[in-house]
């Protein structure tokens, strides 16, 4: 087996999901082992030993001497090698999602966040930073949008799916000295890769499709900047917000079918959102007012940005009422009634449990691995069983 490692981007995502951290194996095992040591005895030959103040801790060597878990260890080194190749670009992961967006945050240090709708956790970090630093939140593409600052777009958007135009918010971005960050946790590659696009760095919760299976929590930040991403890992050291051992062992055996389980999730969510879709212009389904994803998006952006004819898994309708929405979960038989998104079993949830800032009527599905049929039969069933 030809090895592969974090900048060879030859094979296909399927492949590299399996074989990007071929050549970081320090076993024959086939399964990566379980690294739980938080410590790593030096070498015993004392001539080979660096004194802490000789040794040039920022910057990421190829292969790793690992001295104490915070700051790498072998199952961390693995995972970032296959989502550096998944992701196209230098992966530094994190204990969550949002002790990524705050790593970005800490590293570009910027006066003004602007900032648009979208996961309202995100919000929560910036006002963190505005308390401890004077970090000003201003809208999305506001025009006091200067050198120094971060636009943070997040596309798809939680908790509709809907798309923002990744082009434009790119050169408003570069055109005014500022960098551009993007969270493209509802639609990893190969849904869309925002690199393509020229934004500075991307982020993703990898609690979400990367890991894929509602048990673990992970964050990831990509450049393209190998002295971004030494920053950053000196950073994620002293700051310590490196997943643990389990959790990114967890997360490697999760990328291993990645591919085929982002696929699947997206090809059920399209023939779901085209079914309802069709039943609320034919007036099939009286409770149902409105359905929102990117597939029915009519801008001429949204199909250059997700070019593979398939969208996020993850999209949002709306009911007649707080009271519909809030009783349609217990009608379902295949959807659990839970936040979160990306699993491989099917979610849906009455939004307004866990966020304050959408529509009462609205209800947020995430799309899991089982059979597209079944599942708009289950939907079918309780969205008829309720009256308006
Ligand atoms: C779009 C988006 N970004 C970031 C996060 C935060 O991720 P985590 O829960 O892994 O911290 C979430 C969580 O739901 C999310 O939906």
């Amino acid at each position: 087996m030809t090895a592969t490692g974090p900048s060879d981007f030859d094979l296909q995502i399927a492949s590299l999901g399996v074989h990007a951290d071929d050549s970081y194996a320090m076993v024959s095992d086939v399964a990566m082992p379980l690294h739980v040591s938080t410590t790593f005895h030096y070498d015993s030959d004392p001539t080979k030993l660096k004194r802490a103040k000789d040794r040039d801790s920022s910057v990421k060597e190829e292969k790793t001497t690992f001295i104490y878990s915070r700051f790498g260890n072998p199952v961390t080194e693995r995972v970032e090698a296959v989502l550096s190749s998944i992701l196209n670009g230098h992966a530094v992961v994190y204990s969550s999602g949002l002790t990524a967006f705050s790593g970005a945050l800490t590293y570009y240090n910027p006066k003004r966040l602007s900032i648009g709708d979208g996961y309202h956790g995100c919000h929560g970090v910036a006002r963190i930073f505005t308390r401890l630093s004077g970090l000003e939140k201003v809208p999305l593409l506001d025009d006091s949008v200067s050198a120094g600052d971060l636009v943070h777009v997040e596309t798809p958007i939680n908790p509709t799916g809907l798309c923002t135009d990744l082009a434009k918010a790119v050169e408003f971005a570069h055109s005014r000295g500022a960098k551009i960050m993007v969270d493209a946790t509802f639609a990893p590659p190969p849904l869309q890769d925002p690199f393509e696009f020229g934004v500075d760095i991307v982020m993703h919760s990898a609690t979400k499709y990367l890991g894929g299976h509602s048990d673990l929590l992970a964050g990831v930040l990509v450049t393209k900047d190998p002295h971004v991403r030494d920053a950053l890992l000196q950073d994620r050291g002293l700051l310590g917000g490196a997943p643990g051992n389990f959790e990114t062992w967890l997360l490697l055996r999760s990328l291993r079918t990645f591919k085929m389980r982002i696929e699947t999730q997206a090809k059920n969510a399209g023939k779901i959102v085209a079914w309802l879709d069709s039943a609320l212009k034919n007036n099939d389904i009286p409770i149902l007012t409105k359905v929102y994803h990117a597939s029915l998006q009519t801008e001429e952006f949204v199909t250059k940005q997700m070019n593979t004819g398939l969208f996020s898994p993850t999209f949002a309708i709306e009911v007649a009422s707080p009271e519909i929405a809030k009783s349609l979960p217990s009608k379902l038989k295949l959807f659990h009634h839970a936040t979160s998104l990306g699993g491989v079993e099917s979610l849906i949830e009455w939004r307004a449990m866990s966020d304050p800032n959408v529509p009462e009527g609205l209800l947020r599905l995430s799309i899991g691995v089982e059979d597209a049929e079944d599942l708009i039969a289950d939907l079918k069933a309780a969205l008829l069983s309720l009256t308006v």
